[in-house]
């Protein structure tokens, strides 16, 4: 706990830059969203559904997309993480997006090439690998971006690519003073949360200090549930610690039944709640409730309110406290927030069975 007043020492940990990239998301999410709306698209017509391949860090972006979509664009946004391609999807009026930071995630390549089989609408955002290359030589539209870092890091682009493009087709009504609104609140937000405001008067470091030894659970509703979902791969990813998420209002009907065993577990679990201003109100009692029922419990609870009275601001505030928690946590626990060798060892290991 005590390294985190001590900034300069950050760097003997984060071998790789993470506090950089942490950073840098606003001005990444700013300059991705401009890109997007740069590149070219094909006059395709009649767009009647949409899905979105991706995995991890390149799916959080539609996630949150997808989330923030739901009250006002008229066609469905559906995103799948997975091989096959659906079978809604091989009708006419399809557009696919094959979204992939590596560009070599083989559910993501899967996808891609069942697509271009059935002739669909197709567009691949990627920094290149096998993804950009089958674009070319399919002469599939590719939005080709530059980023250097891990796919996680890169929110940004994978969110406001995605933002540019249902802009260009005309699925919303422009959102750019809504952007700029969210990257002044991350902005402003970041003078509170940063690296360099000591432990006293920083609600991200506190919060990591009660995560420290404990098995935390975030939970979100409406645009915050794919918040909820990326607190919980920033804690596995950077902190590398046993991290899940839950939404409100199906936790209600389910998870909240489960906390009398295993009793030990439990007394270590952490409930982090993500509320907002633009929740469904019956969702707001819902998090207060539930939030009660748990502490009686025993559980430790506690809640994060995202500022700002829009969704994208209310996203990307929490995103990125999110994000920061998860780097403080790392500190703490001693562990470099960059590498993920589990998931390398992993995709190895599957790469190698062929
Ligand atoms: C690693 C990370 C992962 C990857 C995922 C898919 O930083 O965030 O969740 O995003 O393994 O890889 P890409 O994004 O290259 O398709």
């Amino acid at each position: 706990m005590q390294i985190l007043d001590h900034p300069e020492e950050y760097s003997k940990i984060d071998l790789q830059g993470m506090r950089a990239e942490i950073e840098g998301l606003p001005t990444q999410l700013q300059a991705a969203y401009q890109f997007g709306l740069s590149q070219p698209l094909p006059a395709w017509k009649d767009i009647r559904q949409i899905l979105i391949a991706g995995m991890g860090g390149s799916a959080i972006g539609a996630d949150l997309l997808i989330a923030w979509l739901e009250g006002i664009c008229p066609i469905p946004v559906i995103l799948h993480r997975d091989y096959a391609l659906p079978a809604w999807a091989h009708q006419p009026g399809t557009l696919v997006i094959c979204s992939s930071h590596s560009g070599n995630t083989e559910e993501v390549l899967s996808v891609f090439e069942q697509a271009r089989q059935a002739r669909a609408n197709l567009l691949a955002i990627t920094t290149g690998g096998k993804l950009a290359q089958s674009a070319r030589d399919a002469g599939v539209p590719l939005w080709r971006f530059v980023h250097a870092g891990q796919p996680r890091a890169a929110v940004g682009w994978s969110f406001g690519l995605l933002l540019a493009l249902v802009t260009h087709l005309g699925l919303v009504p422009d959102p750019q003073v809504e952007l700029l609104n969210a990257v002044a609140n991350m902005r402003y937000q970041q003078e509170i949360i940063g690296c360099e405001s000591p432990v006293a008067a920083n609600p991200a470091k506190r919060l990591a200090g009660q995560l420290v030894d404990r098995w935390p659970l975030v939970i979100g509703a409406g645009v915050l549930a794919p918040v909820a979902r990326r607190w919980k791969g920033q804690l596995s990813e950077l902190a590398k610690c046993w991290a899940q998420f839950d939404v409100l209002p199906e936790a209600d009907h389910n998870t909240v039944a489960g906390v009398i065993y295993p009793q030990d577990q439990l007394s270590r679990t952490m409930v982090v709640f993500l509320e907002s201003s633009t929740d469904h109100p019956r969702n707001h009692l819902r998090a207060e409730v539930t939030r009660k029922v748990l502490m009686l419990e025993g559980l430790g609870t506690d809640t994060y309110t995202a500022p700002g009275n829009s969704a994208l601001v209310n996203q990307w505030t929490a995103l990125h406290f999110g994000d920061y928690l998860a780097y403080y946590l790392a500190m703490i626990y001693g562990v470099d927030p960059t590498p993920v060798d589990a998931s390398e060892s992993l995709k190895a290991e599957l790469s190698q069975r062929g």
